[in-house]
């Protein structure tokens, strides 16, 4: 049998970014310009297109016997009157859960079920947030630091970001 092998990632606090690289994934205001409600905010702030939050993905089969694990930043600002904030998702596998631990900045996390429960949860340096199966998920950076976090999350379950673009959140 081959195994994968393993292996270690480090996180560079000074630069913001997770060595090795791996997959790195930006979404500027115009990627989410859906997501917030003041449009001549959106208008005005397009013209500089600022990047909202990115990811760094360690580079792990997708399989369920996998831990897909990630480094996201949220940078601190607003859009009117909106926090910077994740563009939010299901997991694809929609029973799967995910753990976020808060590693730098203060933030928060706003779950809801398909059924329209909600719940938010602080983030801080130091918090291990759980969010159990089924309930989608998008963080907030309610700080002036960049928000940062680790995430951890079975490596088969995927993201359905669709039902959040077309869904009025919260
Ligand atoms: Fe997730």
């Amino acid at each position: 049998m081959r195994y994968f092998k393993p292996i270690n990632s480090n996180i560079d606090f000074k630069k913001i970014k997770l060595q090795p690289e791996g997959e790195v994934i930006i979404r500027k205001l115009s990627d989410m310009v859906d997501m917030y409600q003041n449009q001549e905010a959106i208008k005005e702030t397009l013209k500089e297109n600022p990047i909202i939050y990115k990811f760094y993905n360690v580079k792990i089969p997708e399989d369920k016997g996998h831990l897909q694990h990630c480094i996201s930043i949220v940078y601190p600002g607003k859009i009117g009157g909106e926090y910077y904030m994740t563009k939010g998702h299901f997991h694809k596998i929609k029973d799967t859960a995910e753990i976020y631990l808060t590693l730098k900045g203060r933030g928060k996390l706003v779950m809801q079920t398909p059924d329209n429960e909600c719940k938010i949860l602080e983030m801080k340096e130091g918090s291990i947030s759980y969010i159990p199966p089924y309930w989608a998920h998008r963080t907030i950076n309610i700080g002036k630091e960049p928000l940062i976090f680790f995430g951890v999350y079975r490596g088969d379950a995927g993201h359905n970001y669709g039902i959040i673009e077309k869904k009025v959140w919260l």
